[in-house]
């Protein structure tokens, strides 16, 4: 999953940061960049291979063109499912000038055998292509231009063992932002859309935009349909009006968080209950459970992993007004 359905592609583009400097939060994922590209800019050779992975919405596909950017090349983007064949891949990456950064998104959705070409066009830069069918096949290597590869990944774990290793310029998780972090983002994009807003107006934006940037700009941008045809200035009571219409909750709660919670209190008793099962109670793609609900509900402290599956936190049943069993304290072991 690279984007959540709030993402407009357009709009999405006006707001990305252009520069490291309009990059905020992720220090220490911006400090290793920084040491990484700046040496390799020294030595005159292209970076090594980066991947980032985390939730969606936190800036992975930003990081890539501030890269691309930095090397003074363009950002060849495609994403795992997108490459089917070998050829496809030969064709991106002969194509891939000085400076170039083929970005694949969604790396753990690669094919197998893509997959197997892409280890010695990693590590030793050579596609190796195999020729003819049965006994009389041979393989024949074609050496490539140096190149960086930076890929995007919601599920590490998904990805196998050698393909993970050969990121050797580095493996970065990519965390939820702090608030006051997400408030500069806000106060950013409202100047760029030119949306006067006030300081409660970000924050109470802020608070309910599940840490991540993008859910932030895509709630300011509803906000201010709101205000616009309501004819009032941008404000917290605007906000609230918004995202109420929305039904995203003072947490940042969407209505499919909150049947999450509930059918795990409800239905399985509190829980431990798995993804598949939750997924399937929902009518929802597992994925998109584990890839985009989970994380934040985990972070909020709302739900916890234990080794049976999701268990419902005492906060959860207080979030939806209902009285915890006396067992949750060993449900949670
Ligand atoms: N938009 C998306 N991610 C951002 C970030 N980290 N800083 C500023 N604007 C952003």
């Amino acid at each position: 999953m690279s984007s959540t359905p709030e993402g407009s592609p357009s709009l999405d583009a006006t707001l990305r940061p252009a520069s490291w400097d309009e990059y905020i939060g992720q220090n220490s994922v911006k400090n290793n960049l920084h040491i990484l590209i700046s040496a390799a800019k020294e030595r005159a050779t292209p970076p090594e291979h980066v991947l980032f992975y985390g939730p969606p919405g936190l800036g992975k596909t930003t990081l890539a063109h501030l890269i691309a950017h930095e090397l003074g090349g363009a950002l060849r983007s495609t994403s795992g499912p997108a490459i089917e064949k070998v050829g496809d891949l030969a064709a991106l990456l002969n194509n891939l000038g000085p400076g170039d950064i083929l970005f694949i998104d969604e790396i753990h959705r690669l094919p197998r055998t893509i997959e197997e070409v892409l280890y010695p066009a990693m590590e030793s830069g050579v596609l190796n292509i195999i020729i003819g069918k049965g006994p009389s096949a041979r393989t024949i290597e074609l050496p490539l231009p140096p190149f960086t590869l930076v890929a995007a990944t919601t599920r590490v774990a998904d990805l196998s063992a050698p393909l993970r290793s050969r990121f050797s310029g580095g493996t970065f998780r990519l965390e939820f932002y702090r608030q006051e972090d997400i408030e500069q983002i806000i106060k950013r994009s409202a100047k760029i859309l030119g949306v006067k807003i006030d300081t409660e107006g970000i924050q109470e934006i802020a608070k309910r935009s599940r840490a991540t940037p993008r859910t932030a700009n895509y709630l300011l941008k509803r906000a201010r349909d709101v205000a616009q045809l309501k004819k009032v200035p941008l404000s917290a009571p605007v906000v609230r009006e918004a995202l109420g219409m929305l039904e995203v909750d003072e947490l940042g709660l969407t209505p499919l968080d909150r049947k999450l919670l509930g059918a795990l209190i409800e239905r399985f008793g509190g829980g431990p209950a798995g993804v598949g099962a939750l997924a399937a109670a929902l009518s929802e793609e597992p994925e998109t459970i584990s890839e985009v609900h989970e994380p934040f509900l985990l972070q909020l402290g709302l739900i916890e992993r234990t080794p049976r599956g999701r268990v419902a936190t005492k906060a959860a049943y207080i979030h939806l007004g209902k009285s915890a069993p006396d067992n949750l304290n060993q449900k949670l072991l």
